[in-house]
């Protein structure tokens, strides 16, 4: 076969490739790495998101378009939480911080918290979520099944890991209101771990975006952990808090 300039620039125009334009080396090594480190961070968002721990073993969807302010007693409230949450979710496109959603059974926390994760991980951020009770279960079964201690393993690092961490239904594990006792120690040490990992002490920061749904308030929490562990996920920012009292549960209506 003859390969002459002629030939080679035949060939070029019918693939439309302009030869007076071709990419550097530097060019196409920059554009390979941006290539190979998409592929990664999209591998990894699927790891994180496959190590979540759901209750039942059922995976939850909800997206802020589920949203429907009719099924909730109150719906101007409701209204005012979902752009709230919405609002912060745009926040958290670029930003790191913790947020808490507080109030009774069957409220809704769970659903505008998996919306601000479905929200972020469809702009590109990494999502996990974590049932308390469902972990604290793993924690005590670890004892009879070695693969459970793998299993947590990975968990422990993606919880570390993760951009977006939801610890749903937290304070739980610490027994119903009025019979409030401090969580399981091994609990208690793998929460410990991934809040470490989660705080920027350097730049006195979050790493990540922590949140949390619970029905306890921030005082019964810190009677279940350690106060600093508490005072380290549980953000302090007022409008980093979602406060649902005062609506009644679709689940009671
Ligand atoms: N505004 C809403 N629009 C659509 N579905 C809703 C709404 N509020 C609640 N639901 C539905 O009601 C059920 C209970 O809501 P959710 O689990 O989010 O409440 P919760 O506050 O997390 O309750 P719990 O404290 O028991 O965990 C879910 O199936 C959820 O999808
Ligand atoms: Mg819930």
């Amino acid at each position: 076969m003859n390969f002459d300039a002629a030939y080679i620039r035949r060939l070029a125009k019918a693939k439309n490739v302009d030869m007076d334009n071709l990419p550097t080396k530097e060019e196409i090594d920059r554009k390979f790495i941006e290539t190979a480190n998409k592929k990664l961070a999209r591998q990894k968002m699927h790891r994180y998101y496959s190590d979540s721990v759901w209750s039942g073993n059922i995976p939850l969807r909800f997206a802020f378009s589920n949203w429907d302010i009719t099924k909730q007693a109150d719906p101007a409230k409701a209204k005012a939480l979902g752009k709230h949450a919405f609002i912060l979710a745009k926040q958290l496109e670029e930003k790191n911080f913790n947020i808490a959603m507080m109030g009774d059974r069957g409220v809704g926390k769970t659903s505008l918290a998996l919306a601000m994760m479905d929200y972020l991980m469809d702009h590109g951020r990494s999502g996990m979520f974590v049932s308390t009770a469902e972990l604290l279960r793993l924690v005590g079964d670890k004892y009879d099944d070695p693969s459970i201690v793998r299993k947590l393993r990975d968990i422990v690092r993606s919880m570390t890991e993760v951009d977006v961490l939801v610890l749903d239904d937290f304070g739980t594990e610490g027994g119903m209101t009025g019979s409030i006792k401090p969580v399981h120690k091994d609990l208690q040490d793998l929460m410990y771990q991934v809040s470490n990992a989660r705080v920027d002490f350097e730049n006195n920061c979050s790493r990540g975006v922590t949140i949390m749904t619970t029905n306890n308030t921030k005082q019964q929490l810190k009677q279940m952990y350690e106060g600093k562990f508490i005072d380290r996920v549980f953000p302090s920012d007022a409008d980093h808090q979602l406060l649902f009292e005062g609506m009644n549960g679709v689940r009671n209506v």
